[in-house]
């Protein structure tokens, strides 16, 4: 199936004004916002682990993940956790303003080859958020899917996003949704420690299973290992890469990973073919 491809194809670096309708606060540090077009062009589609560039107008661009409904092109939605000058601009931004956008760009979660097999869905803090718009295909989609398994672990309770969408999913007799935090509080009755022993309580056959792997690297790392020591193969499973991105069109070369450019070669690759180069310690 043929990618959703930037919608300004005349010059795929032109940003495109977009207007905030909707800011929800998702913890300390993170919000999520709704955009529209400001203008009547077209509505963007995007496959689930698309992202997009943000451009927080005067200050600078950055590459943020697609977290909404693939079947609402309508409404463009992304989770940001401000870290920087980017991020922080855009965590001023209230219903009416206006930034640029453009894409959606790279390569998704396999959503066509988890078909008719089973999927589990690792994700760490905020790697819920590339991971959200695959789930919400797989729930409107859900016969085309044996079982899915959501393991998802956050630092504390107050950090972890979408806390009543993570409530609706826990209450699905066809999902299994655990989650775990890192640090406990009073309020917490739930798991306490890393998400690994939480993937040996899912039942799913290695053989005929898809596994989508979103989160810090080490975290990435320790789960693929684990996912293959259960038997699935390093092919199958497939995880979301964050790098330095400018052009985010393939031209400039600053998301370089060996011999791919994973602003259009990924971010979402096979850990078969990134295995190596993530075990180095500095690239
Ligand atoms: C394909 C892709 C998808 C992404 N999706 C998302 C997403 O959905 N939501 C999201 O919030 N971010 C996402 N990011 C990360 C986001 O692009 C960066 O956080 C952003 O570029 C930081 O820019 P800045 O100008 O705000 O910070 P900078 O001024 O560039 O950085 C400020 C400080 O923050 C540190 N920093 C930078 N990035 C991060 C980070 N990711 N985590 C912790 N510290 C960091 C820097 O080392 C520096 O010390 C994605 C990145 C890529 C490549
Ligand atoms: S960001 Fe320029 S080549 Fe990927």
């Amino acid at each position: 199936m043929a990618l959703p491809q930037p919608a300004l194809i005349a010059d795929p670096m032109l940003p495109r004004s977009f207007t905030v309708t909707e800011r929800v606060a998702e913890t300390e540090d993170t919000f999520t916002i709704d955009l529209e077009p400001s203008d009547s062009g077209p509505d963007l589609s995007f496959a689930p682990g698309q992202f997009m560039m943000m451009y927080a107008y005067g200050v600078g661009e950055v590459p943020i993940s697609i977290s909404g409904d693939p079947s609402r092109p309508d409404t463009l939605t992304h989770t940001i956790r401000a870290v920087g000058a980017v991020t922080n601009a855009l965590s001023e931004l209230g219903v009416g303003d206006e930034i640029g956008i453009r894409g959606p760009y790279g390569v998704g979660w396999p959503m066509g080859r988890a078909e008719g097999g089973d999927v589990v869905v690792v994700a760490g803090g905020i790697g819920l958020a590339p991971v959200r718009p695959a789930i919400r295909q797989m729930l409107a989609d859900r016969d085309e899917y044996r079982s899915v398994s959501i393991v998802y672990g956050s630092r504390t309770p107050d950090d972890l996003l979408y806390q009543d969408e993570l409530h609706e999913w826990k209450a699905r007799f066809d999902l299994n949704v655990q989650v775990t935090v890192d640090r406990d509080a009073p309020s917490w009755t739930g798991d306490v420690g890393v998400v690994t022993p939480l993937i040996n309580r899912l039942d799913f056959d290695p053989g005929h299973t898809i596994a989508i792997v979103c989160g810090p690297e080490i975290m990435m790392r320790v789960v693929a290992k684990d996912l293959r020591s259960r038997g699935v193969p390093s092919s199958d499973i497939y995880v979301s890469l964050e790098r330095n991105m400018k052009c985010a069109v393939g031209f400039c070369g600053h998301c370089q990973f060996g011999s791919a450019f994973l602003c259009k070669d990924g971010p979402v690759v096979p850990y078969a073919t990134v295995a190596d180069r993530l075990a180095m310690e500095q690239l």
